[in-house]
């Protein structure tokens, strides 16, 4: 009996954690979009797409590369930011947070400030809904970034967690979006939706794709909040029971 129970827990320590094989399942559903992120990227930035990718201007070169780069910043971004969530990684590895840190705060600033420049100057395939949708996705990235930066610097632990995760819920939105049009397609055939991203469903889309994830990511931090502050007042112990004898000093 003992030594069943022996071989079963080795068998378990073998196993990888559960956050490693969630974060492994996150990463292979999110390779192709990386993946074409990258590519369309990189291949905007050293070919001449004209006709072949409506990114590419070659009569703005300088919103051109800007909005290529997005594309390689952003596909480097989706893989650094979930790995910061990992307490196991930031335990582990503490040099390698910091820095990975850095470089996603300052990618998450470039890929959204590339992408605001591009939809203001050059305009999206969904018009003005889609260019107020974008700038202020971009804005709540860099805010997300700037303020995991700021309350990481002053060692405030608990916001910068939480802006950590805004900020991952973000970055990852991204690839959601997308997906949300596989599965909708999947489910429907693709009805609400217009090749100019007008139709009802691409309407709600546009502004749900982060900002549903981002309330649901608030309600957790609410849920939370309000179970430490049960569990702190459990844990306080019973007042003593006063005895029968006057304050030594500053009574009444
Ligand atoms: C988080 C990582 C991001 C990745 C990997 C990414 C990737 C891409 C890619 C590959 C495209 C080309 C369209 C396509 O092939 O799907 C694109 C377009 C675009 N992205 Fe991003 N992006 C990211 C973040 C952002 C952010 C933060 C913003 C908001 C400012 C943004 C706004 C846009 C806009 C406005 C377009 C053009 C849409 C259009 O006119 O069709 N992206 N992005």
């Amino acid at each position: 009996m003992t030594d069943r129970i022996a071989i079963a827990r080795r068998a378990r320590t073998r196993l990888p954690p559960g956050w490693a094989i969630a974060v492994a399942v996150l990463f292979l559903l999110m390779s192709g979009f990386v993946a074409h992120s990258a590519r369309l990227g990189i291949g905007g930035l050293i070919a001449d797409l004209s006709g072949k990718s409506r990114f590419y201007a070659a009569d703005a070169p300088i919103v051109t590369a800007i909005m290529f780069l997005h594309m390689v910043t952003g596909a480097a971004l989706t893989l650094l930011a979930p790995l910061q969530l990992l307490g196991a990684v930031r335990r582990r590895w503490r040099g390698y947070h910091r820095w990975a840190g850095r470089t996603t705060v300052g990618l998450g600033a470039f890929t959204s400030i590339g992408a605001i420049v591009f939809a203001l100057s050059r305009g999206t395939l969904g018009g003005p809904m889609m260019d107020a949708s974008s700038t202020v996705y971009g804005l709540l990235m860099i805010t997300s970034a700037v303020q995991t930066y700021r309350f990481g610097r002053a060692r405030d632990w608990p916001r910068h967690r939480r802006w950590g995760w805004r900020l991952a819920v973000l970055v990852i939105a991204s690839w959601l979006y997308r997906m949300h049009y596989v599965v909708w397609d999947w489910l429907t055939g693709g009805i609400w939706t217009t090749p100019d991203v007008t139709g009802p469903f691409d309407v709600f889309q546009l502004w749900a794709f982060y900002l549903s994830y981002l309330a649901l990511l608030e309600a957790y931090f609410a849920w939370e909040g309000r179970r430490r502050r049960s569990a702190r007042l459990a844990r306080k112990p019973a007042p003593r029971p006063i005895r029968g004898r006057a304050p030594a000093v500053g009574g009444d």
